[in-house]
């Protein structure tokens, strides 16, 4: 039995579910089960699970993490370490060293990887020469796909021709920066290092160079973005000739800079939930109305040029190998977490080890959750899709959830897909979270049956 009077679940019935289905949205990710594995254990498992050449099931992503800003945004919670030369060079050191170490075992010459991701943090900050190195490195000792993406992820402070080309010659063939708004104002309230124009003008540098695909990210619900600047920022993608896009609804989370210096006025308070789903709406109806090709609920694109593989295969069951301090990974139905600090990193790989801080087996039915979380995020799930990762026909059985979303005008079902309408695509992350729990108990009461 679905609990249909749960409100958290099947959203309230309202004339306007855009802004009002749920109170509040969920965390940017839904999750599935694991249990951890005893910090005795950790280095003999993972130590087991990369000495088996098993090709995986599915496609196979290389993350490597690099956490360094050279200023601290005050939206973000990705925030690590400041970036010094000292303690770049030292960690770049480490870096490699892992990198070599993990390229070595047998799970990884197993198969080609398939995408390859350079996160951070703020990638961009590697000197030219380690930019070149890396990619170079990647390349000589990971066995890649012919059209395996390289993306690397930065901002264009300080990113110049010298570090662009010498990406470009490490091999990196996508580049994806935060720009979050070409607005000054909007910028310089946030921390951003350049200003607006300043930012607009390296991107179309970038484009014209005509080498690779250049995508960006925008934020909505920043301080001081009303609906005009919003409305300036999706033009401003437009106006820059990049491929690619993605628009994320600001998250504002407990303890962020931004929330201390909201309540001691400093800034104004950012843009509520109602007020984002609007700028959402305003985002997707742009993109349409421009016809950019829609690569999932958050993403577009301005042609083929940008592919997004790394996204796309990282959402569903790809194994990720992970490298770097705070890199997050899963191998072998093994899901892990590395240190985070740097010196216990460089400490662990100096010393032979893996730099694991937490390995989990992944419980439950991995698939499925997954292929959720994807569905939602391209904004349809089928039901052929659900129910051969199920292994049962949960398609029906969840019907009655589909049949109330459908009232509350958060999806359409038919009889083999469930779209996702607007306010739907605007409360995804929430509705595939519910999708997986509601999944999860029905299966219990089935096998109790
Ligand atoms: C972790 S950053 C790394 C890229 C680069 N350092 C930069 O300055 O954008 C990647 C993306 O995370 C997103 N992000 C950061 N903080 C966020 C927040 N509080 N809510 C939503 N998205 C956020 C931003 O859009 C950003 O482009
Ligand atoms: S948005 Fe990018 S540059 Fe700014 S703090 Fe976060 S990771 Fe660093």
């Amino acid at each position: 039995m679905i609990d249909l009077d749960n409100t958290d679940i099947t959203g309230i019935h309202t004339p306007d579910p855009l802004r009002y289905a749920f109170k509040r949205k969920g965390g940017a990710h839904s999750g599935g089960g694991a249990v951890p594995i005893p910090a005795s254990d950790t280095q003999m498992r993972l130590n087991q699970a990369l000495s088996f050449s098993t090709p995986s099931a599915g496609a196979r992503c290389l993350y490597v993490h690099v956490p360094f800003c050279r200023v601290r945004c005050t939206y973000c919670n990705f925030f690590q370490y400041a970036s010094s030369k000292k303690m770049i060079d030292e960690y770049f050191e480490a870096l490699v060293i892992e990198l070599e170490r993990k390229a070595a075992q047998p799970w990884t010459q197993a198969a080609p990887f398939h995408a390859v991701y350079i996160g951070g943090g703020t990638p961009t900050d590697l000197s030219a020469e380690q930019l070149e190195q890396l990619g170079k490195l990647i390349h000589q000792y990971f066995p890649l796909t012919p059209d395996c993406e390289l993306t690397l992820e930065g901002r264009i402070n300080r990113f110049g021709a010298d570090k662009f080309e010498s990406a470009l010659e490490g091999g990196f063939n996508r580049f994806s920066f935060g720009i979050q708004s070409f607005d000054t104002k909007v910028r310089r309230a946030a921390k951003r290092l350049d200003d607006g124009d300043a930012a607009m003008r390296r991107i179309q540098d970038l484009v014209a160079y005509n080498s690779a695909p250049i995508v960006i990210d925008l934020l909505f619900g920043l301080p001081h973005q009303t609906l005009d600047v919003w409305q300036r920022d999706l033009d401003g993608y437009r106006e820059s000739g990049a491929h690619g896009v993605d628009l994320y609804q600001l998250i504002d989370m407990q303890g962020l800079p931004m929330q201390q210096m909201v309540e001691v006025g400093k800034l104004p308070a950012p843009a509520d939930t109602p007020t984002k789903a609007t700028m959402y709406e305003m985002g997707v109806n742009y993109m349409a109305q421009h016809h950019q090709r829609r690569l999932s609920c958050n993403h577009w694109a301005k042609d083929n040029r940008e592919r997004s593989i790394y996204n796309s295969l990282a959402k569903t069951t790809a194994e990720v190998l992970p490298l770097g301090a705070g890199a997050g990974g899963n191998v072998g139905g093994l899901q892990m977490m590395q240190m985070r600090d740097m010196a216990q990193y460089i400490d662990s790989v100096k010393a032979g080890q893996y730099p694991v801080a937490m390995l989990m087996q992944g419980t439950g039915n991995k698939a499925l959750t997954n292929g959720i979380r994807a569905a939602f995020d391209r904004g349809v799930l089928a039901r052929e899709a659900l129910n051969r990762n199920a292994g049962w026909d949960c398609y029906s059985a969840a019907m009655p959830l589909f049949e109330k979303w459908q009232t509350n005008g958060l999806v359409k079902v038919s009889q083999d897909y469930l779209s996702l309408t607007l306010a739907g695509e605007f409360w995804n992350v929430k509705l595939a979270q519910n999708l997986i729990n509601t999944v999860s108990e029905l299966d219990k009461q089935r096998q109790a049956a």
